[in-house]
């Protein structure tokens, strides 16, 4: 059974110009007129029996025409312009091979002009909803919610094409950007070899428990103290794995005049060290090929000893002996790497024990943050809590995680390959746009932009989310192709979005600053239209990060949290 059943009367007005995807429809009744809406749908006959049209409007307009002045008296008040614009989105089909009603996203023909044009609204509305929402995405349903148009539809995605070239969420803080990636992770545990990994800045996700789902930590000061470990899913992230930019950008303080020298010095020393590393442990196949970004453990105390030789290095001179070449050159970034070593709150980096410096131990690491359940028991989605580490570090260490997952990919023969996701949650932090200078931020940005560009080659997926488009590094986000915008009250960050939107869609962003909390327009080709969604609440919720303060003044203080946080404040722990 054909879903629309429109008679000639009921048209709103008829087709008077076409451009590509662009129509204008001469409104005829004006009653229907008032009750059109930008980003409503509407049908267009087609030249073809059994196909119609489907257009988004774009524009109203009902204007005095300007008749009524020409000319030799001739006062036509009642003459008006009313129009409307659409865009035109793609083609229904009464029958498409031995299916009924489909949906295809592509144009079969261009309206002509005088076709009638139907509002999509009451019966004809939810039979085309439920059409959308029947074709399931090719049976790799991803479900979000329901059309806002109409609340018994689901609102399917297609799940391959959503992670295959990457997807932003954007909405501004407390839109429901967090509990939309409950909302998919809660499906993406589902599927028995999942495999992804979630970047948790604010340990927001922790109550997302369940099967295919494992919460980790990254190693914190008590942690460390209690000497927890994988076997307690707490994550050591050792040195020796930094790329040796980051490993720079940790040591070296570019305003430093020896910034060059100890760079190079660096780099040599590092070299040497993961050579004698290997050499010790009688890893002869690896030595043959490796570089220093190999990711081979290395003594960093030997290293700093070496750095303190070379730095009081006494030479041989013409008479007596006389100071080296990098004599005092050192000093700066020596103290810097002790102070690192010292801090408590780096020990994810520096005091993991003998443990991490194994060369068995990059396996261990791998096998648990990319590993999918039917190869370790463990559960494919990692949630990642990186709240105890130190905000001036956290872009080196989510792009480390980043690196050893592309390198992971990388390095698989392409037939053994498994595909994987990372969820980027506040990306501003992390993932910035690139700044002129020589920032800190560069590796991460490197590591991020490479994942964006040539990530789809080796199965690595990335979905960006923030509250801060404008603040996102732009390359990233112009290689996404399916967008999940919620609110957005920022004139900046809406302009962001609008831009990434197709040019016939520019309108559709316009209701950006007007959604409703857990509401988003998404956008791109897992989405069969471009559509106004509202988000389904997740099983379990992630942490609000809203404080009810009116609330939270009316209600006792807790028992010593001063003397408590004063304490934990001078030992560096929480607890
Ligand atoms: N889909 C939804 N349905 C109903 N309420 C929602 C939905 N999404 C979010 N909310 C409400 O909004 C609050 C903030 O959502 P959250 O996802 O934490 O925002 P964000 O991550 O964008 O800052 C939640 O605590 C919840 O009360
Ligand atoms: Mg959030």
């Amino acid at each position: 059974m054909p879903i629309f059943n429109f008679q000639d009367n009921e048209a709103l007005g008829k087709v008077a110009s076409v451009d590509t995807t662009n129509v204008v429809i001469d409104v005829e009744n004006v009653e229907l007129l008032k009750r059109l809406q930008v980003n409503r749908l509407v049908v267009l006959q087609s030249s073809r029996p059994g196909q119609h049209l489907i257009g988004l409007i774009t524009q109203v307009t009902r204007k005095r025409a300007l008749v009524d002045v020409i000319g030799d008296g001739i006062n036509d008040s009642s003459s008006e312009l009313n129009l409307c614009r659409i865009t035109l989105i793609g083609t229904l089909l009464d029958r498409y091979g031995a299916k009924e009603n489909v949906f295809r996203r592509t144009l079969e023909t261009v309206p002509e002009i005088d076709a009638n044009c139907f509002a999509l609204e009451g019966d004809n509305l939810t039979g085309f909803m439920r059409t959308l929402s029947s074709i399931a995405a090719d049976g790799n349903a991803l479900t979000l919610g329901k059309y806002t148009l109409d609340e018994h539809a689901v609102a399917y995605l297609n799940g391959n094409k959503f992670f295959q070239r990457h997807a932003f969420i954007g909405g501004s803080t407390g839109a429901g950007k967090s509990w939309t990636v409950a909302k998919i992770i809660e499906q993406m545990a589902v599927l028995p070899t999942v495999n992804a990994i979630v970047f948790d800045l604010h340990g927001e996700y922790s109550p997302l428990v369940g099967d295919g789902i494992q919460q980790l930590k990254v190693a914190g000061p008590a942690d460390i103290d209690a000497k927890r470990s994988l076997d307690d899913d707490v994550l050591y992230l050792p040195y020796w794995l930094l790329s040796y930019e980051a490993l720079v950008s940790l040591f070296v303080d570019r305003s430093d005049q020896n910034a060059p020298n100890q760079a190079m010095i660096m780099a040599r020393e590092i070299n040497a060290a993961k050579r004698k590393y290997l050499e010790d442990g009688g890893h002869a196949d690896v030595l043959a090929h490796f570089t220093v970004d190999s990711p081979v453990p290395f003594n960093l105390n030997e290293l700093l000893q070496k750095l303190n030789e070379i730095n009081i290095e006494m030479v041989p001179g013409a008479r007596t002996e006389k100071q080296g070449e990098y004599f005092g050159k050192l000093a700066r970034m020596i103290s810097r790497l002790e102070n690192k070593i010292s801090d408590r709150r780096l020990g994810f980096l520096f005091s993991g024990g003998k443990d991490v410096i194994d060369f068995s131990w990059l396996e261990k690491l791998t096998s648990r943050i990319l590993g999918s359940s039917t190869e370790n028991g463990k559960a494919g989605i990692k949630i990642i809590d990186f709240s105890e580490v130190p905000s001036d570090v956290l872009p080196l260490i989510v792009s480390l995680v980043a690196r050893v997952a592309f390198s992971v990919q990388q390095w698989t023969p392409s037939a053994l390959r498994h595909p994987v996701a990372l969820l980027c949650d506040e990306a501003h932090l992390y993932l910035p746009q690139r700044s002129m200078a020589d920032s800190a931020d560069d590796v991460s940005i490197d590591i991020f932009e490479r994942i964006a560009k040539e990530g789809r080659k080796y199965g690595v997926s990335l979905i960006v989310i923030s509250q801060r488009p404008s603040e996102v590094n732009k390359t990233v986000l112009s290689q996404c192709s399916n967008f999940v915008s919620m609110r957005l009250t920022n004139a900046e960050d809406q302009g962001v979005i609008k831009k990434l939107l197709p040019d016939s869609l520019g309108g559709f962003s316009e209701i950006l600053p007007t959604l409703d909390t857990g509401e988003a327009l998404v956008v791109g080709d897992a989405s069969l239209l471009p559509s106004r969604i509202r988000i389904d609440e997740p099983r379990n919720r992630p942490n609000s990060g809203t404080v009810d303060f009116w609330d939270q003044w009316q209600s006792p203080v807790k028992d010593k949290r001063l003397y408590k946080a004063v304490d934990n404040w001078r030992k560096q722990n929480i607890n």
